[in-house]
């Protein structure tokens, strides 16, 4: 992980290398993980069957959506102005203090698991075994930050001052984890929240807020809103008094936002063109298993998702791994959330642009090993497609489509293969498939991306054992990683002071 320049200099330690700084912003105490629910489990199976069963016809969140909305450029202007008179006081609060209702709010998202994964299969089509780690994820960050907030108080020699006011526009495809956790980070650091949920996911962003505000953040502290009209959002990004802004989102709207305000602090993580690569040295079932998680784990829409898969030597030039591969995606059983045997859920919306372009068509060179296939009349559900034969520097290679497509590229060395990996202009998850460790070594020392995954899937962080956050064009801002020890850091700015002060 890159350290931001804004961080002090520990006092102790002038080596500023991550053990550094992890140990001195971390928690003291051992931090674990939250256990996703175990759905193997005959009760526990009963229970998600249930939670679907009301997914059907869920309107959680809906009321509260409709009050949030903000019509004019009045009321725009009024959220913003109670933001900024609210982050004085909550950021004036002793770390402490935050940090309780933070725990809090964990446990509050712990009891609401239920509600969470209801409102996110009915509104987003998550399945409930990717919903699930959502749910761990955002107590994760409830629990991680709130140790952080507490550690900044106590760094030496420096005063943290966070911002006042944050404004968060999370993404639709992880509805619950990146809202709680951004929102969370900001409000640990100190800071208001202006939570702009996005379009598709707005119920459950009420839910979250819900759940926030049950745990004791007062309501002008973190507002819930939505924009009737575009030229609203304008006016709240470019609003002055917007002090930092974070981005999970397609590159383009980092660029809307820098448009409408040039100097706007934006801390983000944007788009990603992901690839695995698999060497001879690979183990070859663990390799397909792998590659088909990641590619078509909540139906490819993942900024972290594997869109292409380099095969190195033997494995491009034997037919194993393309068989297994074509079993293993074939076998997916694709359908709603409702269905709790649903391996594979719908696309947020019918497809169009590049995505339909994706599933619809193929470039120069390039066959189907498996061809998508519409399945119903929504245009949502999807069969996954496999396409082979893709060349360096095609319109395959370069670009994320967010869906259920994979492309196979082949290579003669893993240097090649490496080449191929960091071609596309997003550098946010790689894998590696491989049990050699010189290859591992070679792979380790070329490869361009913010999050390297070896001989694992390449989608699902996790908060403090493996930060998230981009390099190349997948990142805007500090480059700071969410769930990672300088996260907060990157959130506010710093003055020195007397260490006895
Ligand atoms: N944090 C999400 C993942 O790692 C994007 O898959």
């Amino acid at each position: 992980e890159k350290v931001t320049s804004e961080i002090p200099a520990p006092k102790r330690q002038q080596n500023r290398s991550e053990e550094t700084v992890d140990n001195v912003y971390s928690p003291g105490e051992v931090f674990e993980n939250t256990p996703d629910t175990d759905t193997s489990l005959a009760h526990n199976r009963e229970w998600g069957k249930q939670i679907l069963a009301r997914a059907e016809n869920s309107d959680l969140g809906r009321e509260l959506v409709e009050k949030s909305v903000l019509t004019s450029e009045d009321q725009v202007l009024d959220a913003v102005a109670r933001a900024k008179k609210a982050g004085r006081e909550w950021g004036s609060r002793p770390a402490h203090e935050r940090a309780e209702i933070l725990r809090k709010a964990g446990r509050v998202l712990g009891a609401k698991r239920a509600e969470l994964l209801e409102v996110m299969a009915s509104e987003a089509g998550k399945l409930l075994d990717q919903g699930d780690p959502e749910v761990s994820e955002a107590i994760d960050f409830a629990n991680y930050y709130a140790g952080l907030a507490e550690a900044l108080e106590k760094v030496d020699g420096a005063q943290y001052h966070p911002s006042q006011v944050t404004m968060v526009t999370p993404p639709w495809n992880f509805p619950v984890a990146i809202p709680t956790g951004s929102t969370l980070a900001a409000l640990a650091a100190g800071s208001a929240v202006l939570f702009k949920p996005a379009g598709e996911s707005k119920r459950c962003g009420a839910v979250i807020a819900d759940a926030l505000w049950e745990a004791g953040v007062p309501r002008d502290v973190l507002q819930l809103v939505q924009l009737s009209e575009r030229d609203l959002g304008r006016t709240m990004v470019s609003h002055p008094d917007i002090d930092r802004l974070i981005l999970t989102g397609g590159y383009e709207t980092a660029e809307l936002f820098r448009s409408f305000r040039k100097d706007l602090p934006l801390l983000g993580e944007t788009s990603g063109k992901n690839s695995i690569i698999v060497t001879p040295n690979a183990d070859l079932d663990l390799a397909v298993k792998d590659v088909v998680n990641s590619a078509f784990g909540h139906a490819g829409q993942k900024c972290s998702a594997c869109s292409t898969v380099i095969l190195v030597g033997t494995a491009a030039t034997s037919q194993r791994f393309r068989n297994q591969l074509v079993d293993a995606v074939k076998s997916l059983h694709i359908a709603y959330p409702t269905d709790i045997r649903a391996e594979m859920g719908p696309v947020i919306k019918a497809p169009e642009g590049k995505l339909k372009r994706g599933l619809t068509t193929l470039g120069d060179g390039e066959q189907w090993i498996i061809e998508p296939q519409q399945l119903d009349d929504s245009g949502k559900l999807w069969s996954p497609g496999v396409r082979a034969g893709v060349k360096p520097g095609s319109e395959y290679h370069m670009t994320e489509y967010f869906g259920p497509i994979l492309g196979v590229m082949t290579a003669k060395t893993l240097e090649e293969a490496i080449e191929l990996q960091n071609a596309p202009e997003y550098g946010l998850t790689a894998g590696l498939h491989s049990l050699n460790s010189d290859e591992l070594a070679t792979w380790l020392d070329r490869v361009q991306a913010g999050n390297l995954y070896v001989n694992r899937g390449i989608t699902g962080a996790i908060v403090r054992r493996q930060p998230f956050g981009g390099w190349k064009k997948s990142t805007v801002g500090s480059g700071t990683k969410a769930g990672g020890p300088n996260y907060l850091v990157a959130l506010g700015e710093w003055t020195s002071q007397p260490a006895s002060a």
